[in-house]
């Protein structure tokens, strides 16, 4: 056993330290045009890819016990007509942040496990929570928001990237009130005769969830909202859409919060998954009077992002990457020390909803280890072809994210573009060519971290052949920590 361990390490695609490496901070600002680039950028690619994540892996010095406890940092990295690229990035000016680079120490805990220095008596009873602003970006009704699940969206200047501040959605929100971090982009909404439409969902949490659902038209206003009380604690990362439906997944957790008041431990530490109990899943029509929200029992293992979903006849498909269990992080052991090895990856599955029969079926469609899930958003809740996601190298078990992989869902036919030994990629962002005939007729944005360079690189790839070299490689003079998600948007902003 001992030597079948020590040669699958042998094999490990990647190097633990330089994998390491990719989570410093980063605190410096950068304003330049991008000059060290291999390859020719498509004349065609024009706009702004917006990009967040956590900037900063430590406050003062303190380090973060998780990743997802850092300050929101947004990367604009914008494609000009005249085919030059500029690069921004710029911490997100939330509260929190401001109070604790003025005041040179830590001030708050983190959700997912940061605790204030002074141990736990120092941490007893603080509920404070810092917005962190740290998970998403989107341009929508000519707004840029940089989006956290628990809390109200930060409004930054998309050609400077400064902070606005705080932004209430045109009076939608309150203040306290949160959005959830993953909206769905309706390209064709049937309720509003075929215009775009942006629908997302927010939850309070307790003994019983409340889900409310927010669908807003281009220019940023309320078109429709509606809210249903449901059972259970809810830990609801993500949520897909069809025409007619939100699909949202309630994993089969309990929430125990007296390590948190008693400054123990996080918040996000303090969720437990049953792996023996059926998750549930919350069909909420979007389509007036929005009634007969089904539920469904579902066995999916831990989901926190889906694939898509689509209709067909009295079914609904819907794709996922799920996790035997819930991918936290060992306990006694920093994240930056992860074991791979002996953590469950995520695989996609796809699950057969029968509306009329009430029942759920599942087959797997991709087993090696996945996240960071995209495919053409011209697809987003119709039936597609083409799937892309961040992969391993390798074809089993748990590794860092060093390739894409596209999937077509029809042929089966899998390609894949590693940028193992040095390379770590994150979520890939599929743009269309502007006159695309075919789903997969366009580039595939990919911030990749080089491990022998310490520094990051901005990588096209042809979405339909992912396997050849990349249209062009742009070389950033430093690294951005890895990151979450981010948007392309066709509007040059510099
Ligand atoms: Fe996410």
């Amino acid at each position: 056993m001992t030597n079948l361990i020590s040669k699958q390490k042998e094999n490990l695609s990647y190097n633990l330290q330089k994998w390491q490496q990719g989570y410093e901070s980063q605190p410096n600002e950068y304003d330049y045009f991008i000059n060290d680039i291999e390859g020719n950028i498509p004349e065609q690619l024009q706009g702004t890819l917006f990009r967040n994540g956590p900037g900063l892996l430590d406050v003062q010095g303190t380090p973060l016990q998780h990743p997802f406890d850092g300050d929101g940092m947004i990367c604009a990295i914008s494609f000009l007509p005249n085919g030059k690229v500029h690069f921004r990035n710029c911490f997100v000016r939330t509260e929190g942040y401001v109070q604790e680079q003025k005041s040179g120490k830590m001030i708050y805990r983190g959700v997912f496990g940061t605790q204030k220095p002074g141990g736990w008596i120092n941490n007893l009873f603080d509920i404070n929570i810092k917005n962190i602003a740290n998970t998403n970006v989107i341009y929508w009704g000519k707004k840029l928001l940089a989006l956290w699940e628990a809390a109200e969206p930060y409004r930054l200047d998309p050609n400077t990237l400064e902070t606005i501040g705080i932004d209430y959605l045109d009076g939608v929100l309150n203040p306290g009130d949160s959005i959830a971090a993953h909206p769905c982009f309706d390209p064709s909404c049937e309720l509003d005769k075929g215009q775009p439409c942006l629908v997302n969902y927010s939850i309070k949490p307790g003994l019983s969830s409340k889900i409310t659902i927010y669908e807003f038209a281009p220019d940023g206003s309320l078109l429709r909202s509606h809210s249903h009380v449901v059972p259970g604690f809810s830990f609801i990362h993500d949520f897909a859409i069809t025409p007619h439906y939100c699909l949202l997944l309630q994993n089969s957790v309990s929430f125990n919060p007296f390590p948190f008041l008693f400054g123990l431990k996080g918040a996000g530490e303090c969720v437990s998954f049953h792996a023996d109990k059926s998750s549930k899943l919350i069909i909420i029509p979007r389509t007036y009077p929005y009634e007969k929200v089904k539920i469904l029992e579902i066995n999916s293992g831990f989901v926190f992002h889906h694939v898509n979903a689509y209709e067909e006849g009295n079914n609904i498909y819907l794709d996922s990457i799920c996790y035997d269990s819930l991918p936290q992080i060992q306990p006694d052991r920093h994240y930056k020390e992860t074991d791979f090895e002996s953590l469950d990856p995520g695989q996609i599955w796809r699950f057969k909803i029968n509306l009329d029969q009430e029942t759920v079926d599942k087959e797997m469609i991709a087993s090696r280890c996945c996240e960071f899930p995209y495919i053409n958003p011209n697809n987003v809740g119709r039936n597609y072809r083409y799937l892309f996601t961040g992969t391993a190298h390798n074809e089993q078990g748990n590794a860092p994210l060093q390739a894409i992989l596209k999937l077509d869902l029809l042929t089966g036919k899998k390609q894949l573009h590693s940028f193992a030994p040095q390379g770590y990629v994150g979520e890939p962002i599929f743009v269309p060519k502007p006159d695309a005939i075919s789903e997969d007729e366009g580039w595939l944005l990919v911030m990749v971290y080089d491990g022998d360079k310490h520094r990051s690189d901005i990588v096209i790839l042809d979405g339909e052949n992912l396997e050849k070299e990349p249209i062009a490689t742009l070389h950033l003079k430093h690294h951005i920590p890895y990151g979450l998600h981010g948007n392309w948007t066709s509007e040059v902003f510099l």
